[in-house]
């Protein structure tokens, strides 16, 4: 299937689930559900648990399939971790919707995750027809095996990666998995945060990746991860004055508690992350020293 068809496909799958939803959703006028109380659950002749009722509910079951198997157009998603699930329905890889907090709550989302991570069942992928962006989600899901402490999800997502390159990356990935196996994660993730700023099809920069992974944490309420992605940000930035701030800004803002203020933040400062790398590097002819 050509790339274009499969969005077609999954648009038509949206409209479907959306479309679901207004029926769900009761007595507004618009197609999409406004509340944010769970939808009722479909009469089901086993009692399920709350999370593969959630998982159905909330239409993750029309694109994967009511098992979670698999289908056309979406991975199977058995062997996937409960962290992994979170991250990828709030900042989503590829081509599915995002599902924030005002859609799916971060209990509601647990609960889907504990479902997810009880499917029994080998671990298969998505065939991306683009290397690339194939090679940058294995990049993705290996961080995230990593801060999930789960080695042996990495070491599956690395094995991958060594198929597809050659040359320094490929030392870089066999480095990666003797510090995985060696329960070095930390090493190992510094070394999948480097290559993945190079193999990002989108031109993804170090800060900006450390903007995005500090976004995505703060979204499943991992404020430490968030910190520690702020850390990095400024140093790949080299202590950038305006981004300084906003940084600083962002610290007080989860130190109140205001996660969604310094959610909103965050999304910006990824935007300016973006902004000032690409102009350091036009000022200093092209390169960083990362
Ligand atoms: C409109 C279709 C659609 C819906 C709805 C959807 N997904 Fe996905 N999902 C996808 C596609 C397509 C991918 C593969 C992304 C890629 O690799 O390009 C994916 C990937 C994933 C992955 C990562 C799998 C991997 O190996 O990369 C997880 C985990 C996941 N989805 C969980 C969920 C959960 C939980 C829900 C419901 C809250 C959900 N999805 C709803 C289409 C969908």
């Amino acid at each position: 299937m050509k790339p274009w068809e499969i969005l077609g496909l999954i648009a038509g799958l949206v409209l479907m689930v959306a479309a679901c939803g207004g029926i769900y959703g009761g007595d507004t006028p618009s197609a999409v559900p406004t509340s944010t109380t769970p939808p009722t659950a479909t009469a089901s002749p086993t009692p399920a648990s709350e999370g593969q009722r959630l998982f159905t509910a909330y239409g993750c079951s029309a694109c994967h399939g009511p098992e979670g198997q698999g289908s056309a157009i979406a991975p199977g998603l058995a062997g996937h971790t409960a962290g992994q699930v979170k991250r990828q329905a709030r900042a989503p890889l590829g081509l599915m919707p995002v599902f924030p907090p005002s859609k799916i709550s971060n209990a509601e989302l647990s609960q889907i995750a504990e479902y997810v991570e009880s499917l029994a069942g080998d671990h298969v992928h998505m065939r991306t027809t683009d290397p690339g962006e194939s090679l940058a989600q294995h990049h993705w899901m290996t961080l995230f095996a990593l801060e999930d402490d789960s080695p042996d999800e990495a070491v599956h997502h690395i094995d991958h990666i060594i198929e597809q390159v050659t040359g320094e990356h490929l030392s870089q990935m066999n480095q990666a998995r003797e510090e995985t196996e060696g329960g070095q994660l930390h090493e190992a993730i510094h070394i999948i945060e480097n290559m993945l700023a190079g193999v990002q099809v989108d031109d993804l920069t170090p800060s900006e990746m450390h903007a995005r992974l500090a976004r995505s944490s703060v979204l499943i309420d991992d404020i430490d991860g968030v910190l520690h992605h702020l850390d990095h940000l400024m140093e790949a930035l080299r202590g950038d004055p305006a981004v300084a701030s906003q940084v600083a800004e962002i610290r007080d803002l989860l130190e109140s508690g205001d996660i969604s203020d310094a959610a909103h933040e965050l999304e910006e400062l990824t935007g300016r992350a973006h902004e000032e790398e690409h102009k350091e590097e036009q000022d200093d002819g092209g390169g960083h020293d990362h």
